[in-house]
């Protein structure tokens, strides 16, 4: 067998939808498999959900949902954007499944054997409220070096100064505004700094085509760092509570996400042989034996942001747990997605909405040679800018492409029934073809698409050129120039049939349109058709809209706010709604507007002799101190609350109670299902702070 591609793109985490960034990339893998297909090899696409760590299970806990439910339910919506956008992988998994549970325990034994693996105990913030361990970027606190409040547990974002999470002043853990306290726990380390991983990697990043040049001299900066840049050794565990694969002989302690999601690359490739699509796909062997084989070809595409794990842990990983696991052949890497020259934030997924983008109607291949036309194998940004995404498509796609179908195969229907022949013969364009297919398959197989796309766009301008220079529709009112406006149009269709083909990657439902609709075949175009002039057309059909600049501004508009209160649309000619409506009834905004609600900190919390449900808080509006009696005691113990945030009503009539005044109420949520539970604002929020 021929060599045989394994393509994967990085997993996305499981705690949202995609965003354009993810998009961007699945269409630049997708049109590589495509085109690697089209040319006759067997591709295996696969991808996952990354589904571990303490942020998805952060957030199931605070959906109250487990995060097996939460990692379904992202799931669950993921084909309604692949689908959208003509995305095929052949098997989309997850790494919380028993392929990953089992290769990530069996690849971990096998480093352990090779000597690879060691533990050692690490001293850690702890949030004693939540009784978990907390990564830098759950702790908050004054910078040590410029005293700005607030800042996160690893660097600065006011002085821009790096420091450990421990230099902080007065630390609180983002999840609950406790005070951390350092606690010790033994983790293990995968080796990297080992003589055998260091030069194994040198190796691999010398050797041509791994991985771009200007992402092999980064890797190779990492591996020879000095000092305190020397490359570290990879902290793969964490205790419980953590979402993640147990480690083997060790209880309470998990693989680090990182460590299990690449190998979940793996196992979606183990699951896809397992369901039989790989031999659906003419693939007869084992999974094992397909990954050990010396012509399978392990390829993985992926963003700027993770090069250091996919070029050093990875690769090393797999080489030393052993046949079959082989470091992979390529990694390519590709740079950001701005949308009009701004950065979007791969976590908050800014940009343009993939889905906005599909639910406006627009055409998804419009999108996608938007961004072959822009893409190139370098590791470069690629900017969405509308004003010229709606003139390239229309120019090209439109202009050059579709419009050579249009006027050509009319005027083959109505004069000649939809026979094509050649009365000056086809060499001459077979010719070119040749010639500009071969260019074309290089630019494709190098990733430089921006380049495939400009060589099809000539090669459309000189079809029109011809096709113009002949004047067909004067020919067409000349019986006697019959033969050729015949060959005028013939050629032209060859030449559009030609296009087509080297189109497809990019453009795969169009090319399939085509393929059936005008040229009547009901088989996937190959590279091979490129160059087989057609001899029959059917009636046209149209083919493609050009893009309408009402679409690219609804795409753009910011989202619509959460919709108001029905009163609150009338709000400003309405009186205030009377007061204490029942749940449910709409009040006015301006009714709303009259709770001074704020973020608090609570300074100190005790239990209130002779009462059973109250806690005494003292609560710190940013200078401002209040107390107030809160009916939490059945759940919060008062020790753990002192330094947490959370919500008041700060213009609640004082209450004289028996056991002193009460100049406020904490806000808490309690249902059928337990309570009550305290507020607290999100990361970020200061004591004091007016929440609307
Ligand atoms: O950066 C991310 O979004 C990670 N979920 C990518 C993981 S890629 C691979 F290792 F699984
Ligand atoms: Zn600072």
């Amino acid at each position: 067998m021929s060599e045989t591609f394994f393509v994967t793109t990085a997993l996305p985490y499981a705690n949202g939808p995609f965003h354009i960034g993810h998009i961007m990339e699945y269409i630049q893998a997708d049109i590589w498999v495509r085109f690697e297909r089209m040319q006759g090899k067997q591709v295996h696409f696969v991808g996952a959900d990354d589904a571990h760590g303490a942020p998805i299970m952060l957030k199931a806990e605070a959906e109250h949902v487990s995060p097996e439910a939460l990692v379904a339910r992202v799931a669950a919506g993921r084909a309604r954007y692949l689908d959208g956008f003509h995305i095929g992988f052949d098997h989309w998994h997850s790494t919380h499944s028993p392929e990953n549970t089992a290769l990530s325990q069996d690849i971990y034994r096998r480093l352990r054997a090779a000597g690879l693996i060691y533990a050692r105990p690490v001293e850690q913030f702890f949030d004693p409220l939540k009784g978990m361990f907390l990564a830098d970027r759950y702790i908050k606190g004054e910078c040590p070096k410029c005293h700005a409040k607030d800042q996160y547990g690893d660097a600065c974002e006011v002085c821009g100064s790096v420091y450990a999470p421990t230099e902080l002043i007065e630390p609180y853990s983002a999840l609950t505004g406790a005070r951390p306290v350092l606690k010790t726990s033994d983790h293990f380390f995968f080796k990297l700094s080992d003589p055998r991983c260091v030069n194994f990697l040198q190796e691999w990043l010398e050797a041509a085509g791994h991985v771009q040049p200007q992402v092999a001299n980064k890797a190779r900066e990492w591996l020879a760092g000095q000092g305190e840049q020397a490359l570290g050794d990879w902290d793969i565990s964490r205790d419980a509570p953590y979402f993640g694969i147990p480690i083997p002989d060790a209880p309470g302690k998990f693989f680090y996400v990182w460590l299990d999601a690449p190998i979940g690359y793996l196992a979606a490739l183990k699951s896809y042989f397992e369901s039989g699509k790989a031999r659906a796909r003419g693939e007869t062997r084992t999974f094992e034996a397909f990954l050990a084989a010396p012509d399978t070809r392990q390829v993985h595409f992926i963003g700027k942001d993770i090069i250091y794990f996919h070029t050093l842990f990875w690769p090393a990983m797999l080489h030393f747990a052993g046949a079959p696991f082989r470091a992979p052949d390529n990694v390519h890497v590709h740079g950001f997605i701005t949308v009009s020259g701004e950065k979007m934030s791969k976590s908050r997924g800014t940009g343009i909405s993939p889905l906005r983008y599909l639910e406006l109607g627009m055409n998804p291949e419009w999108l996608r040679y938007y961004i072959a036309a822009k893409l190139n194998a370098n590791v470069e940004d690629l900017d969405f800018n509308p004003a010229d995404f709606a003139a390239r498509v229309n120019s090209d796609l439109i202009g050059k492409y579709v419009n050579i179908a249009s006027r050509a195969a009319n005027f083959i229907t109505r004069h000649f029934g939809g026979a094509l022949d050649y009365p000056r013969g086809t060499a001459a364009l077979t010719e070119r073809a040749r010639e500009v297919l071969e260019r074309v398959r290089t630019s494709y197989a190098a990733r430089d698409f921006g380049r495939a796309m400009r060589e099809i766009m000539a090669f459309a301008d000189r079809v029109n050129q011809e096709f113009d220079a002949r004047e067909p529709w004067v020919l067409a009112k000349d019986p006697a120039r019959r033969e050729a406006l015949q060959d005028s149009c013939a050629q032209a269709l060859y030449g559009f049939k030609t296009l087509t083909c080297l189109l497809a990657p990019v453009l795969p439902a169009l090319a399939e349109r085509v393929a059936r609709e005008l040229f009547g075949l009901e088989r996937a175009l190959s590279f091979a058709d490129a160059l087989e002039p057609p001899r029959h057309i059917n009636p046209y059909q149209h083919l493609m809209t050009r893009v309408d600049p009402k679409q690219l501004d609804a795409l753009l508009e910011p989202p619509a706010p959460p919709p108001a209160p029905a009163a609150a649309a009338k709000a400003p000619a309405e009186p205030p709604a009377p007061a204490g409506p029942a749940a449910g009834t709409p009040i006015s905004i301006e009714t709303f507007k009259q709770i001074d609600l704020r973020v608090a900190r609570i300074a100190a919390a005790e239990a209130v002799i002779g009462a059973d449900k109250l806690l005494k808080l003292t609560l710190d509006l940013g200078g401002e101190t209040r107390t107030v009696f809160a009916g939490i005691k059945s759940a919060y113990d008062p020790a753990v609350l002192v330094g947490r945030l959370t919500v008041m009503v700060a213009n609640l009539a004082p209450r004289k109670m028996k056991f002193g005044l009460s100049e406020g109420m904490v806000l808490a949520a309690s249902g059928a299902d337990g309570g009550p539970f305290l507020l607290s604002p999100d990361a970020g929020a200061l004591p004091g702070m007016r929440i609307s």
